[in-house]
């Protein structure tokens, strides 16, 4: 499908079981989750803008290269994207991080809206949106309605684990959206559950449940 990676990594497929197990515990989850997003990095940041820089080695000058790291803006849908931050910042410390605030109404499954927290100008940035979770997809899809409305420069969505009618809903909203996940899933519960998925991740990263 269009727009869809499903990075493939025998790292990522064994930290991934490990999440999912039920036995794991908020510290070990919270650093698994970390340790997926360094990962995945790697793959959502393929094409990221560099630019030539003069540098000197012992040796002599040489060119080397410079990621245009300050243009870019980490949006973690609260609360759980934010266990998705540190993993992704220790790679690119010029990122910038902004705040969207959306958690899903237990009986109707809808996105409620509860915080924004943006960088200034975000009209020339490239942001990468966080969220452990593609479910529904209504949470990731209100999201980045709002970051449209601030007319960003381009926008990726990164998530542990997604299943397909999150997946198409993204897709017939924002197209234009490439989506990265560690895992598809098989389908949504009558709960909107993703199946087998993980549980619930926000409560799973800060001890709630
Ligand atoms: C979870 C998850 C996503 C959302 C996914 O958040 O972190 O944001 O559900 O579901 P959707 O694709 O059907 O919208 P939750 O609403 O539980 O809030 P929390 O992160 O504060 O726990
Ligand atoms: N949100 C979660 O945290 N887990 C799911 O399976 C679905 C939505």
């Amino acid at each position: 499908m269009k727009n869809l990676h499903i990075i493939e990594h025998p790292l990522i497929k064994s930290k991934i079981t490990q999440i999912r197990r039920k036995e794991t515990a908020t510290k070990m989850f919270k650093e698994l989750v970390s340790e997926i997003s360094s990962l995945m990095c790697y793959e959502i940041t393929r094409d990221l803008e560099v630019e030539e820089i003069e540098i000197e080695t012992p040796v002599q000058k040489t060119i080397g290269y410079h990621i245009k790291g300050d243009d870019l803006v980490l949006v973690p849908i609260l609360r759980a994207g934010l266990g998705m931050i540190e993993g992704i910042q220790n790679l690119i410390p010029n990122a910038k991080t902004g705040h969207i605030g959306v958690y899903r109404d237990h009986d109707t499954l809808q996105p409620v809206e509860y915080l924004c927290k943006l960088p200034l100008l975000m009209e020339n940035r490239n942001v990468i949106v966080l969220d452990p979770m593609l479910a529904t997809g209504g949470s990731a899809v209100k999201a980045i309605d709002i970051l449209k409305e601030h007319n960003v420069k381009s926008i990726r969505l990164a998530c542990l684990v997604g299943c397909p009618e999150g997946v198409e809903f993204l897709h017939k909203h924002h197209p234009d959206v490439a989506i990265y996940l560690a895992a598809m899933d098989e389908k949504l519960n009558e709960n909107g559950y993703i199946v087998p998925g993980l549980g619930d991740a926000g409560d799973r990263l800060f001890g709630t449940q």
